[in-house]
């Protein structure tokens, strides 16, 4: 991008965001500048940590600097709907936005792309879902987003398995009825034995984050080749949950995928043109190098 000309002769380059807080430790800014530099795009990316209770005002103020787009993450994926104008499907079936674009008519629209993301990589490795029963752990964010793509592409059934079993109730009630995948919670009392082999397990609790020695009460029998065990956790990408499915024969499919994935979604919702996902998974190892 030329900068000189732009500013002088216009057209300003693009802007887009990020909000969150905290937000130090996110590398998403890294990604994205180093895809717009390979896209040849000209757009400019900021990272903001905004208050809770200036939610309002940082997207009113973000509205009228024109941004192009930009991502959510948490506490306000949730929070950012009342001040949104439309939602994909994705969006209002898993109640939290990540991506927001800017659309023809000078709207925002809320669009949710983790779900998606996974979606993609699980598939990448497994091809067809439709016979597939997964056992989904966790009911949050990343949970239900994932929840929704599942269901959307019809795999024949999700069991949620959370801590708190009633907000795994309550996801089963927004996505019952929305296709033909069956869709029921289960307890997790103890450890939780995964004992069927052809299952995609996946664990999208927040637990492993950070820290490579911790992992959900889980235990997996031995002789599981068919299993494919994924993880939402990208850092550090190869977890303890992981490990303990590799050891029963399991295949495994750790969280950068999904990272990555979702921001090229996102990409291509803000520009209309495809980036290159290696060259942005190339930027997140070496942000997670750090
Ligand atoms: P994210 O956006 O990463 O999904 P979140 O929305 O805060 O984060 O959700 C965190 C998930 O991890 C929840 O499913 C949470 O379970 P609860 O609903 O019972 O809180 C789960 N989680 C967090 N710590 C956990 C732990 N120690 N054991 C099991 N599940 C845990």
């Amino acid at each position: 991008m030329d900068t000189l000309h732009a500013l002088m002769k216009g057209p300003l380059p693009s802007l887009f965001f990020c909000i969150g807080n905290p937000v130090v430790g996110n590398p998403t800014q890294y990604m994205m500048e180093e895809a717009f530099l390979d896209m040849n795009f000209p757009g400019q990316y900021i990272t903001c940590e905004v208050e809770p209770n200036q939610l309002q005002t940082a997207l009113e103020g973000l509205k009228a600097l024109k941004v192009a787009g930009g991502n959510v993450t948490a506490p306000f994926k949730q929070l950012v709907f009342p001040y949104l104008d439309s939602f994909t499907e994705s969006a209002r079936l898993s109640n939290a936005v990540n991506c927001i674009t800017l659309q023809a008519d000078g709207t925002y629209q809320g669009d949710n792309t983790d779900g998606k993301g996974f979606l993609q990589s699980l598939q990448e490795q497994v091809g067809n879902l439709s016979e597939r029963r997964v056992v989904l752990f966790g009911a949050g964010g990343a949970a239900s987003a994932i929840a929704v793509e599942l269901v959307l592409c019809e795999v024949q059934e999700v069991i949620l398995v959370n801590r708190t079993r009633e907000k795994a109730e309550a996801l089963v009630q927004r996505l019952r009825g929305v296709t033909k995948t069956t869709v029921s919670t289960q307890a997790w009392e103890g450890t939780y034995q995964i004992e069927e082999d052809g299952l995609v397990v996946v664990q999208a609790t927040s637990v492993g984050l950070f820290d490579e020695k911790r992992c959900i009460d889980v235990a997996f029998s031995q002789g599981l080749q068919d299993v494919i065990a994924c993880d939402v956790v990208f850092n550090p990408t190869d977890t303890a949950f992981l490990k303990r499915a590799r050891e029963v024969g399991a295949t495994t499919l750790d969280g950068l995928g999904m990272l990555v994935n979702q921001g090229v979604l996102g990409l291509q919702n803000w520009t209309g043109m495809v980036p290159d996902a290696l060259v942005m998974k190339t930027a997140l190892e070496k942000a997670f190098k750090l």
